[in-house]
């Protein structure tokens, strides 16, 4: 792999340590899973487990960094000029019920923008990385964004409406009009890991409601660095943590978008 920065040396290294107790916990889970007691509160202590780990590396190295996570909340809140943004599980449900559709994600933030990230799923050994500038790769191999030109042939991939969501009906109504007009719409349960399989070309777009931004960080500068375009729809000034996003391989983007825009469906 031709990346090279300290960051990514230092998150690459944490997420490998972190995934050593979550492959275990994995195998716990599917054993809970089928055991009277069931998995319970054992996962948010895998999620709370996996993120101390991450953050006892990345804080020996760089103990000024702030943190942004999802379990924790903001360490070092003053520093806002170096971040390190991290969910430590994403895709938790999946997690629960032994699927292993489910990745660490970290993103490293500098003066606001990502410059570098790792989405890594350790079941299936897939590690998505990038680095600003010197390109994006799953394991060792350079990855492309797809080069699909219409969305009628596009294979999308989307996630939500989380159980408490207010805007069911707009999430749904949105999705009736898109799969009206792609080839096929799946939902796999992991938003890190539905933007780097577009970055990587096994989808040609993604788009999602109600996110957070330890979500997708990381995948923010792996799709960049594979070809695609990543950007917010409709967001909400006064939740800057919280995301509507829109990620594809560039050539569907605008189509893919004006779907979105368009309020009623026939
Ligand atoms: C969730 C997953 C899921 C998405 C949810 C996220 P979590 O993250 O990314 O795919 O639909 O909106 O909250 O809770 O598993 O870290
Ligand atoms: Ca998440
Ligand atoms: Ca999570």
């Amino acid at each position: 792999m031709r990346l090279n920065s300290p960051q990514i040396n230092l998150i690459t290294k944490a997420c490998i340590k972190a995934s050593r107790s979550l492959i275990r916990d994995f195998g716990e889970v599917e054993n809970l899973q089928v055991s009277s007691k069931g998995p319970g509160d054992f996962v948010t202590s895998a999620d709370k487990r996996t993120e101390k780990i991450l953050i006892q590396e990345l804080n020996k190295a760089h103990p000024e960094f702030g943190i942004v996570t999802e379990e924790a909340g903001t360490i070092n809140k003053s520093n806002l000029k170096n971040r390190w943004i991290i969910d430590p599980i994403d895709g938790t449900m999946n997690f629960l019920n032994g699927i292993p559709q489910f990745a660490i994600s970290i993103g490293y933030e500098e003066n606001g923008e990502i410059k570098c990230g790792v989405i890594f799923n350790p079941i299936t050994n897939e590690m998505f990385c990038a680095e600003k500038g010197n390109g994006a790769y799953l394991n060792n191999s350079r990855i492309r964004v797809s080069n699909k030109k219409s969305i009628k042939d596009a294979l999308i991939v989307t996630g939500g409406p989380k159980g408490g969501s207010k805007i069911k009906d707009k999430i749904f109504s949105e999705y009736i009009n898109i799969s009206k007009n792609v080839s096929n719409v799946r939902k796999f349960g992991s938003a890190a890991l539905d933007v780097a399989y577009v970055a990587c070309g096994r989808f040609d777009g993604y788009w999602q409601r109600e996110l957070n931004y330890w979500d997708i960080a990381a995948g923010i500068i792996i799709l960049k660095e594979a070809g695609g375009v990543i950007d917010f729809f409709d967001e909400d000034v006064n939740l800057p943590l919280k995301k509507n996003i829109l990620a594809t391989n560039s050539n569907i983007h605008e189509e893919l978008r004006g779907l979105l825009n368009k309020k009623e469906i026939e």
